[in-house]
């Protein structure tokens, strides 16, 4: 391995940010973030030291899902920009060595989609079959659907025809009929036209219900041989069309399914995927205080092609979803983070950030982001999580958690200068408001949140053996710790984490390791000396965390 295939595979040492323009930055006061406001902005997070942006839908939507229900794949929404200001974006942010990728979100349109409104219109449109639908009765589907709270059904009537559509999310989104060549030539398209405006690659929307064309009617004659052979297709394509593109698909399945997502251990499908799995495991972990199920679901990850690699988080734009847990361990979660209903949402999640949920104590909050950077994997984080921001519970759905970003105590927090009734969404109140959580006070304030991010983002990029290494855990005695090694070629990191309350003394053996050898922290200043056996004792407080490196005679390695 050579530090140099770290910019090939860039991906497996990036650390990603998502943001959606809509609540970032609005520089013309009409009360909505612009692109012109992100690129405003782009020195933020190159300061904070992340690699690659991953953008929300920016595309002219219906507004019905936030921007997932979009009516033109090829534009901009006029009220973010247009596609001048796109470019300016990806051109200052390449300028600035951050890459970009941007939603690609295809298996389904808006219901104002000029290609739906064609294909209700009657039988034998010519766009008909850009969809799905059927013309006899469905049977209850009511177990299926991804937002309860709306839908009960993933077939909708059009009464114009008298045929049903399919849509497996909002009724407002029809599903695109992917067994039909032209909608795949079209989304093959959507790829080559993003790509040739400069982004980097794609956060692959519901990437399984994309390829389930099982709700297509005429049996299997009507649905995709290998839908995995088409996923394969986009990645090729991407691959043709851009150099190192990438594919991050949300794939929120069991890791054997996901594995299949991958292409296997060919690696010829998604280039990455989130690790939705070890994200439930570590609210499980954290609400017990013990790292056992985190241990757990690390194990359980399938082997993958080398050049794959996982996207680690502990929140995104979504829910904070904990379906793959147990009734019990969800309930576990739920009552440690969420007891009230107004927290939760769908019966199996969380619509709130991850202070709060840790009542804002800095050592848990800031151990979990330590945890997050030394898991092997690539961290995403979604804006606002650099500050520690809180989510707006009144907003009442997983809106709460995309409110305007905070920039300055001032009003709207820095975000704009129109009257709050223009902007998107309200802005935080209480304890996590702009006048407590804000980048202008942390960025000059050596001991913020924000400094601790960089320090950490500067580490993670410095130390590739995490992203890329391979990763053992190190037996100790305390269940409510997790230290893990990774290692690769010249080097090796020992993480430690804390996740109980109580101050703890952890015994480490190392192989291969001796008294010439050193662990010498990267978080802080520190050494720690190794025994002939190669033991160690790491002294850490409650919910501490250490990375130390261990440093070998002769090494190098700068620390
Ligand atoms: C994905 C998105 C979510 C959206 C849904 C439908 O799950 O993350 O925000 O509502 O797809 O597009």
């Amino acid at each position: 391995m050579r530090i140099t295939d770290t910019a090939d595979l860039w991906w497996k040492n990036a650390v990603l940010y998502c943001l959606d323009v809509e609540t970032f930055m609005d520089w013309d006061d009409d009360g909505v973030g612009d692109f012109t406001g992100l690129a405003q902005r782009l020195d933020h997070l190159v300061d904070l030291g992340v690699t690659c942006l991953w953008l929300m839908p920016f595309y002219p939507t219906a507004e019905r899902d936030d921007g997932y229900d979009i009516t033109d794949f090829y534009g901009v929404d006029p009220r973010l920009g247009n596609h001048g200001d796109v470019v300016e974006v990806i051109r200052t942010a390449h300028d600035r060595g951050l890459r970009v990728i941007a939603d690609l979100v295809v298996n389904h349109t808006s219901d104002q989609h000029p290609w739906f409104k064609e294909s209700r219109k009657s039988k034998d449109n010519p766009y008909r079959d850009w969809y799905v639908w059927r013309s006899d009765t469905p049977p209850d589907t009511s177990d299926q659907v991804v937002f309860p709270d709306q839908e009960d059904s993933i077939w909708e009537l059009d009464e114009k025809t008298g045929e049903y559509y399919l849509h497996q999310f909002y009724k407002s989104q029809p599903d695109l009929n992917v067994t039909n060549p032209v909608v795949r030539d079209e989304i093959a398209k959507i790829v080559g036209f993003w790509t040739q405006l400069g982004l980097d690659g794609f956060r692959m929307d519901a990437v399984p219900f994309l390829l389930d064309t099982s709700g297509n009617g005429d049996g299997e004659a009507g649905r995709l041989p290998d839908p995995h052979a088409y996923l394969r297709d986009i990645r090729a394509f991407l691959d043709r069309r851009t150099n190192g593109g990438i594919l991050l698909g949300e794939v929120n399945l069991p890791f054997e399914e996901q594995l299949t997502f991958y292409g296997g251990t060919d690696g010829d499908e998604l280039t990455m995927q989130f690790d939705f799995i070890g994200m439930q495991a570590t609210y499980l972990s954290l609400a017990r205080g013990d790292a056992g199920p985190l241990v757990t679901a690390l194990q359980g990850r399938p082997t993958t092609s080398p050049d794959s690699q996982w996207a680690t988080f502990v929140r995104n734009h979504d829910e904070l979803t904990l379906d793959k847990l147990t009734e019990d361990e969800r309930q576990e979660v739920f009552a440690a983070f969420g007891p009230e209903p107004e927290m939760q949402i769908y019966d199996r999640g969380l619509i709130r950030r991850l202070p709060p949920m840790l009542d804002g104590d800095p050592r848990r909050i800031r151990m979990v982001y330590s945890l997050l950077f030394s898991l092997p994997g690539t961290p995403t984080l979604f804006y606002g999580e650099e500050i520690g921001m809180g989510e707006e519970l009144s907003v009442g759905s997983r809106l709460a958690v995309r409110t305007p970003m905070q920039w300055t105590s001032g009003t709207n927090g820095g975000f704009s200068r129109a009257k709050a009734a223009k902007l998107p969404g309200p802005v935080v109140t209480g304890g996590y408001a702009p006048e407590f959580v804000n980048v202008a006070d942390q960025r000059k304030d050596p001991d913020s949140l924000l400094s601790f991010f960089r320090r950490l983002i500067s580490r993670r990029r410095e130390c590739p053996e995490l992203g890329w290494g391979d990763f053992q855990v190190l037996e100790q005695p305390h269940s409510a710790v997790l230290a893990h090694l990774c290692s690769w070629d010249d080097g090796a990191l020992v993480a430690v984490h804390n996740l109980g309350a109580e101050p703890v003394t952890v015994p480490l053996q190392l192989a291969d390791c001796g008294p010439e050898h050193l662990l010498a922290d990267l978080l802080v200043d520190g050494t720690t000396a190794m025994d002939a056996d190669g033991c160690a004792e790491l002294t850490l407080e409650g919910y501490g965390h250490r990375w130390l490196r261990v440093v070998a005679p002769g090494t190098r390695r700068i620390r």
